[in-house]
């Protein structure tokens, strides 16, 4: 028997900026524009653009915070390596990180029913089996290599933001048919659709958790995450635009295909195929993508010490965390009973929202504590140690957390009490290190 030790394998750097930013706007891109467009018109009528228009101040304040925190930190499990870095405190680490993993599981289990409901109008065949089969596939996409996900990902971006230039020429000639700032209840129903369509950003953080598969990451990180952040932005407030002037709000917000159903009415019944046939693309490469993170964070938190050493193994021949994805999958598949697309975007918003807080917090507290240090790009807007990004990113997520209804907020606690029990039990149990890397703080 060979007792030969190769040295641990490492993962790729095949990234350059092109492919992160399209990395990035495949991964924000998805269901939240695709499906969720449609209720979030019901609830701020004709205002819905507005209602995208508050996720992206959130996206953008906080992207800076991500941007200059992976400029500073480029490695994988990215929340966990910022909170460790800045406060030293494993719990705390260990919760932030733990509540994105989640949330990236999630989205990916609503993301694939998502896909299976547009699916089912081609062939019926249950929802949970066509969610299952797609998981099943995308993740065995993601082991075989990550330069052919990548690939995959370029191609699904481009198809993403094609669908929507669509919707957008499409409702070129009805611009001004509404009065873009009607809502139906008001300021409320702007913000009540602000916190459905939130979800239609998320994705812009995961572009930190490929730092180590991109190459010059300390520039290329934060300028594809800014790039990102911006292209989305301006496609979904157009989009929200065009699709109220296409079609009333109240009939967009009874479709299952609501950009399909606005792109039609003045394109014809081709477009309908089209839109249908782009958003079963761009979910299958959102779930993708989040399936790739979710391995990723587990790879990261494995090999820092934070979970079992074996998920952070990446296999010989591949170059990929096998075991990490395989959990990933695993987990996605304990997530599908849960159903509706909506209600599941809001619990992974809510997740996403409370690790963003702790996220910018850690900025703030490293500006000051570390002035010192190293940091390839800072955020603008800064007096003396204080960035007024990370500040606005902090306060602006945590307005939009107050907007959530009752259920979601119960349903998102899961997320940290989840979190708690199981670094309790890992603890206990003495499964991970006392000590890691990521708290020696500040280096
Ligand atoms: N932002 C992603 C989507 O809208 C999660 O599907």
């Amino acid at each position: 028997m060979s007792t030969r030790v190769s040295a641990e394998p490492k993962l790729r750097r095949e990234a350059g900026l092109l492919q992160l930013v399209f990395y990035g706007v495949g991964n924000i891109i998805g269901a939240g524009i695709y499906v969720l467009a449609g209720s979030a018109s019901g609830i701020a009528g004709s205002a819905v653009w507005l209602a995208f228009l508050a996720g992206a101040i959130i996206a953008l304040f906080t992207g800076l915070s991500y941007a200059e925190l992976a400029a500073m930190y480029p490695k994988d499990a990215s929340e966990y390596t910022y909170l460790g870095k800045a406060y030293g405190n494993r719990f705390l680490s260990f919760i932030t990180q733990w509540i994105m993993l989640l949330t990236e599981i999630v989205a990916a289990a609503a993301v694939s029913l998502g896909f299976a409901q547009y699916f089912q109008s081609i062939l019926a065949i249950p929802a949970w089996i066509v969610a299952v089969a797609l998981l099943t596939i995308l993740t065995i996409v993601s082991i075989i290599g990550v330069k052919h996900a990548l690939r995959f990902n370029t191609i699904f971006s481009i198809i993403a933001i094609l669908g929507l230039i669509v919707v957008i020429a499409a409702g070129v000639p009805k611009l001004g048919s509404v009065d873009y700032s009607f809502s139906p209840t008001g300021f409320s129903g702007i913000m009540g659709a602000a916190v459905l369509v939130f979800f239609a950003y998320i994705g812009f953080d995961n572009i930190a958790n490929l730092s180590e598969e991109t190459k010059d990451p300390q520039r290329t990180l934060p300028r594809g995450l800014i790039i990102a952040v911006a292209i989305s932005t301006i496609l979904y407030v157009l989009v929200g635009i065009a699709a109220v002037s296409l079609v009333p709000y109240q009939q967009l917000s009874t479709s299952n295909a609501p950009l399909a159903l606005a792109a039609s009415s003045t394109l014809g019944p081709a477009a309908y195929d089209v839109l249908l046939i782009a958003a079963l693309l761009t979910t299958t490469n959102t779930v993708l993508v989040l399936l790739i993170v979710g391995s990723r964070i587990i790879y990261g938190m494995g090999r820092e010490g934070a979970l079992p050493k074996i998920l952070g193994s990446v296999n010989g021949k591949t170059h990929t965390p096998i075991v990490a994805s395989i959990l990933v999958l695993v987990v996605a598949f304990l997530f599908l009973p849960i159903g509706s697309v909506g209600g599941v975007a809001k619990v992974t918003s809510f997740g996403s929202l409370l690790a963003f807080i702790l996220v910018n917090f850690s900025l703030l507290h490293l500006r000051r504590t570390a002035p010192h240090l190293k940091r390839p790009f800072k955020a603008p807007l800064n007096v003396r140690w204080v960035s007024i990004t990370a500040l606005l990113g902090a306060i602006s997520s945590f307005a939009l957390l107050t907007q959530f209804d009752i259920t979601s907020v119960m349903l998102g606690l899961i997320l940290p009490i989840s979190g708690i029990v199981l670094y309790i039990a890992l603890n206990r149990g003495g499964i991970v290190g006392v000590d890691t890397r990521l708290h020696q703080k500040h280096e």
